[in-house]
Parts: C-alpha cells; structure tokens; sequence
C-alpha cells in the first residue's frame, strides 16, 4: 500500500449524480470526504475532476457507450483526490430521470473488496494504457 493512497472504509459508500454530459449535480457527504472537495468546488464541474491519468480511455468508453444506451455500468476505477491522492472504488453507474424529469446517471462507488483487485486492475489499466499510447 502506498502512502499516497486513500482507503475507503467499508461502510464508505460515495454518490454522486451527474446530467447526462457528466457534469456533477450532486456529490454524497462520502464522495466529498474521500475525494477531499467541499460540495461546492464539485456541484457543476465535469466528472472528470477526480480522474487518475492512469485509467485507460477505453474504460469510461465502455461506461459511456452502456449508460447512454440506458444500461448499468459497474467496473473498478482509480481516481484521484484534491490533494493528488490514489483512491479506488468500485462503482456502478445507473441512467435516471431526476426530479426535474431530465436525465442524468447516478453513481455508488464502495471499496474495492481486496488488493488483490486492486493489484490485478492497476496491472490491466498499466496495459490498456500502453496500447493506446502506441496507437
Ligand atoms: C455518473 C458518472 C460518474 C462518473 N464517475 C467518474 C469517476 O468517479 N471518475 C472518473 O474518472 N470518471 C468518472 N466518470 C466519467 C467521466 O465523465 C469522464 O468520462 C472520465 O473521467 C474521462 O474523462 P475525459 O472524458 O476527460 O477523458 C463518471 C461519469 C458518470 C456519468
């Protein structure tokens, strides 16, 4: 484990909720702690303010190709603090209409179960990383 990392308890449990381009309409009390943001610097940002420059393109393809056509994604994501730290989590997106009747995605994120996954997924990402920089 690497002191630049942040792990989740295992009763964290991050929400957040986003329109349908993915900009942050709602962040859980959880999401904000872990990822070290106040409520307010998340509420209108793109969701990609935690993501970790590891994580493969073709990952949030896949989760954008399956939530647009109104199916659930579920997958390990590494992301990345405020303060540049490693947490990951294991998410499951959901299309949904809020209150306003617009569409949008809601994700729950808890701790990824072991480092054993976390070893095994950092190790593919490692790769699908290196094929879409020869590209
Ligand atoms: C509901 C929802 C939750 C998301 N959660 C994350 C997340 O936790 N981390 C992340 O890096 N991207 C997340 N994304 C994907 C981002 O919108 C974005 O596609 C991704 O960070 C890649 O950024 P880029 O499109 O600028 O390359 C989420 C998208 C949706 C719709």
């Amino acid at each position: 484990m690497s002191h630049n990392e942040i792990i989740l308890n295992d009763d964290s449990f991050l929400v957040s909720e986003t329109d349908k381009r993915g900009v942050i309409t709602f962040a859980s009390d959880d999401f904000c702690k872990i990822a070290e943001y106040d409520v307010d610097e998340l509420i209108g940002k793109p969701h990609n303010i935690v993501r970790h420059p590891d994580m493969p393109k073709a990952a949030f393809k896949d989760l954008w190709q399956t939530v647009k056509k109104g199916k659930v994604w579920s997958g390990f994501v590494k992301n990345r603090s405020k303060t540049g730290k490693t947490y990951w989590v294991y998410a499951t997106v959901y299309p949904y209409k809020n209150k306003d009747g617009n569409d949008g995605y809601i994700s729950c994120r808890t701790k990824v179960a072991s480092r054993e996954e976390i070893e095994k997924y950092d190790a593919l990402y490692k790769r699908m990383k290196e094929e879409e920089r020869k590209k």
